[in-house]
């Protein structure tokens, strides 16, 4: 048994260092494991749960949920997936895909859609089912992408439903893209530093 936590709650990972790679809860379904690069980071109190892959200095941050279980789940390398974000899939046929150098803002919902490299997802968004993100395409944040639609490269959506806002100037895009060079340092970081102390 965990050692009780202040107030009595059972508390997994009080007084024990994060386990290797910073992993945090990571769930095989039917005997589907997960597979997540070694050095990506899973925060603990994320849960990867099935038909789930994970690339390499990838970021799941904290309260995220990464469930494959109607369908696969690929995420590729450098992305980051910020804290309290969900990512699930479509029992009617759409898997979800997201690529290299992807930004997913923190509570932002990511529902059986492809998000392709550099792809960004502002804080608290919604991909809705069969939607694509083109490469250096934007959705801002708080931004309702509706089913089936498409932004193109270099294009910011925003709104509920979301809507051309603009095409960006590549300077532009460049600031966004500070973004998944920050996250993929944090997630050294944290892998390497962090610890629970109850
Ligand atoms: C879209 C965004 C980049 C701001 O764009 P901007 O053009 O610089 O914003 P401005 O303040 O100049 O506003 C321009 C217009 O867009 C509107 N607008 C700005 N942000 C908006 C958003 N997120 N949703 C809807 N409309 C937005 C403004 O109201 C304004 O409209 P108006 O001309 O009718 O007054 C910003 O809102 C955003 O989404 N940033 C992403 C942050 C994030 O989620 N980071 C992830 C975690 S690190």
């Amino acid at each position: 048994m965990p050692d009780p936590a202040p107030g009595g709650m059972p508390g997994p990972f009080l007084g024990a260092a994060v386990p290797a790679g910073g992993f945090g809860p990571v769930f095989s379904l039917d005997g589907i494991t997960p597979k997540i690069a070694p050095d990506a980071f899973i925060a603990p109190s994320a849960a990867v749960i099935g038909d789930v892959e994970i690339g390499s200095e990838t970021g799941i941050w904290f309260h995220c949920l990464v469930r494959g279980d109607l369908q696969v789940i690929r995420i590729g390398a450098r992305t980051n997936i910020q804290d309290g974000a969900i990512i699930h899939v479509d029992s009617g046929g759409f898997a979800t895909y997201i690529g290299d150098d992807v930004t997913v803002g923190h509570n932002a919902v990511i529902h059986a859609c492809t998000l392709k490299n550099r792809a960004f997802v502002g804080i608290s968004a919604t991909v809705l089912d069969g939607s694509v993100i083109e490469e250096d395409g934007m959705l801002a944040a708080g931004g309702l992408l509706t089913p089936g639609k498409r932004i193109g490269p270099m294009e910011l959506w925003a709104g509920a439903p979301a809507k051309l806002l603009r095409v960006m100037s590549p300077e532009e895009r460049k600031k966004f893209d500070r973004n998944a060079v920050v996250y993929r340092d944090l997630a050294r970081r944290f892998r390497a530093g962090l610890r629970s102390v109850g």
